[in-house]
């Protein structure tokens, strides 16, 4: 039923209610080190000025208006049926800014076809795509919490399916912990083919209570863009969940 999956999606681990008032706790205070870098990320891609897609936009609390102005048209892939409303409000938008609620990252569905990842590429093929910490996010839909190894399959296909688009860019978690942490300096990247095992040497992280050990959640992204040039900043969600997100450009 409608309802209930909307309700679902108001409550949802990747989005929704608890998300928004973070984001409204901490956006411009604690975060402001982290939207200033997905600035400068965002300042240096070339798109065109036709159409833009953000995947995952939610309330668009990462991303800033001159990015937004450079569109003739936006189109806000969402699943969380509170975000749209945000998003506009937040930036002002009200022409020339759409929604699409289908959630194209499931197994198409068999009766209305609808869904799954040719239709998304194919409806979009003209359009620079913006996935907008949405990758890493990607594993909390139900069949993907189930069997993990389904989720490394649709990873596998989206990758597929980026190599064929000419115009996007993705910042999504790489690693995440509840132990705060920098990075070693400002600009950390890897070049293609570069492991991302030598990115664990230029994490620092804070001390921790003796006998405590530091946990790391990986968010299984890190195979995904090994062809590509990948830029690391480091997001401090709340003061107990700290991220590493992961930038790639083309
Ligand atoms: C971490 S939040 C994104 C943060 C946002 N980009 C910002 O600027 O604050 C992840 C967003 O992805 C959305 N999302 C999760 N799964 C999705 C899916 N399958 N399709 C579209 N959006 C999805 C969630 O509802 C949530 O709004």
């Amino acid at each position: 039923m409608k309802t209930s999956l909307n309700l679902k999606r108001i409550f949802h681990p990747s989005g929704g209610l608890v998300y928004h008032f973070t984001a409204m706790r901490y956006g411009r205070s604690a975060w402001k080190p982290f939207r200033d870098q997905v600035a400068v990320w965002l300042n240096s891609w070339r798109t065109p000025p036709s159409q833009l897609v953000i995947v995952g936009p939610s309330g668009g609390y990462c991303l800033n208006k001159e990015f937004l102005k450079r569109f003739e048209s936006i189109v806000l892939v969402e699943t969380d049926p509170i975000a749209p409303w945000m998003f506009r409000m937040r930036h002002s938008l009200r022409k020339g800014c759409l929604t699409d609620r289908c959630n194209y990252f499931l197994p198409k569905d068999s009766e209305t076809s609808q869904g799954g990842l040719d239709l998304f590429f194919d409806r979009y093929k003209n359009s620079a795509i913006l996935f907008s910490n949405v990758i890493g996010q990607l594993s909390y839909e139900e069949p993907y919490v189930k069997d993990p190894d389904f989720f490394l399959d649709l990873l596998e296909e989206l990758k597929g399916f980026l190599d064929q688009h000419p115009c996007w860019l993705s910042f999504h978690d790489s690693l995440s912990s509840k132990t705060r942490f920098q990075l070693a300096s400002d600009s950390v990247s890897l070049e293609p083919g570069e492991s991302p095992e030598s990115l664990l040497q230029q994490i620092r992280f804070d001390a921790t209570p003796t006998g405590t050990e530091v946990e790391i959640m990986d968010h299984d992204t890190s195979q995904m863009f090994e062809n590509f040039v990948r830029h690391y900043g480091v997001w401090h969600l709340t003061p107990l969940q700290h991220h590493l997100i992961e930038c790639v450009i083309r």
